[in-house]
């Protein structure tokens, strides 16, 4: 472009013309109201603050007008775009705020809502059972023991009145820790944690203690080599076997129905004397045997579910564990959860507890 044309007059040159210009800003004024959405807001924009838009275009007229008519023409268009610019700042304001309280509506996260997760696994019957039964002793006031896995031999069999050539320390039931004479054992049974609980504390005792035990069966449909265990001591004074089958009536009634009792049936254990072994009246055909006129199932017929061992603490055993059998006794019980859980709910197969599909364990109900 050439210098100032001073012949130049303003009202002439069309894109400086005053109406052009209101016509120019009320176009403006008109498509920005009309907008109703930031989008449009910025094709509104384009159209009248953009490079080609008739205000941009009649602004550089004016760099050809000579300068008595530029101050008059520059004000006329500056005024002209304020209003535009000042239109669109306010229309995007409202715009925005319209967008953002839409979105707060629109786009509310209600963190109530249950979505459908991929399940990661559930809770297994033996550690669920485990909890009951913890649960029912700990509200009787009891606390929890434990020991370890790996058992001094002396703890497992001796201190337990278990003598050196007694058939369950042989090598076909026991799991010997190498080296040969280590004097170590997978435990056998809970029953060690009796002794250690003796050794530590001193009488009143009343202890739950849970845990894994070991023996060399195979896996079949009913034995498993390694399975879990629930041991209860008590050690006070005046304690007798009537405390014992209380003890066991209350636990059988929580776990398995009102209603439910038990019956000691005389039998031998080295730990215990007298010892019985522990039968639960079938909470399914409640004794009779038969259901529905048929052999009931989970009692084999007999009305009664054998569930364990107990008696009263061997004098031997609370002598080896420093306790004075002259001032206290005590009474012992163990039962197996697994076998538990396989009455308690008709688990026919030993290789659906050990093997870990949580299908089966999704049953018990506890997912997570
Ligand atoms: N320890 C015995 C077993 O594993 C069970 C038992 C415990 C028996 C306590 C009597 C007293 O078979």
């Amino acid at each position: 472009m050439s210098g100032p044309n001073t012949q130049y007059d303003p009202v002439e040159v069309a894109a400086l013309d005053p109406a052009a210009i209101d016509r120019a800003v009320e176009d403006a004024l008109a498509q920005i109201a009309a907008a109703t959405t930031l989008d449009q807001l910025k094709a509104a924009r384009t159209a009248h603050q953009g490079e080609k838009s008739p205000l941009a275009l009649a602004n550089r007229e004016i760099g050809a007008l000579p300068p008595s008519a530029k101050a008059e023409a520059g004000k006329r268009v500056g005024q002209a775009r304020g209003r535009v610019g000042h239109a669109l700042r306010e229309r995007q304001e409202e715009l925005e705020a319209e967008r953002d309280a839409r979105i707060l509506v629109e786009e509310t996260v209600d963190l109530t809502v249950r979505v459908p997760r991929r399940p990661l696994g559930a809770r297994h019957p033996v550690s669920l059972v485990s909890e009951r039964v913890e649960d029912i002793f700990v509200a009787m006031g009891w606390e929890i023991a434990e020991g370890p896995e790996i058992e001094a031999e002396w703890l497992n069999f001796d201190a337990l009145n278990i003598a050196a050539d007694h058939p369950a320390r042989q090598e076909q039931d026991t799991f010997f820790v190498d080296p040969p004479g280590s004097g170590l054992v997978l435990r056998t049974h809970t029953s060690p944690v009796q002794v250690r609980t003796m050794l530590e504390r001193r009488p009143p005792i009343y202890v739950l203690c849970p845990g894994k035990v070991f023996r060399t069966d195979d896996l079949d449909a009913t034995h498993t080599p390694v399975f879990h265990q629930f041991e209860g001591l008590v050690v006070d004074e005046g304690i007798t076997m009537a405390h014992l089958k209380g003890t066991l009536d209350a636990f059988v009634q929580r776990l398995f129905g009102a209603g439910v009792e038990t019956r000691l049936r005389p039998n031998y254990f080295p730990f215990t004397e007298p010892s019985a072994e522990i039968d639960c009246r079938c909470w399914v055909c409640g004794g009779s045997g038969t259901l529905g006129g048929v052999r009931c199932r989970t009692c084999g017929g007999t009305g009664w579910i054998e569930l364990g061992g107990s008696g009263m603490v061997n004098q031997r055993v609370l002598r080896a564990a420093g306790v004075d059998p002259g001032r206290y006794t005590g009474f012992a019980f163990g039962l197996g959860i697994e076998r538990s859980l396989m009455l308690r709910h008709n688990v026919a197969d030993m290789h659906d507890i050990v093997e870990g599909d949580v299908r089966f364990s999704r049953q018990f109900g506890m997912e997570i």
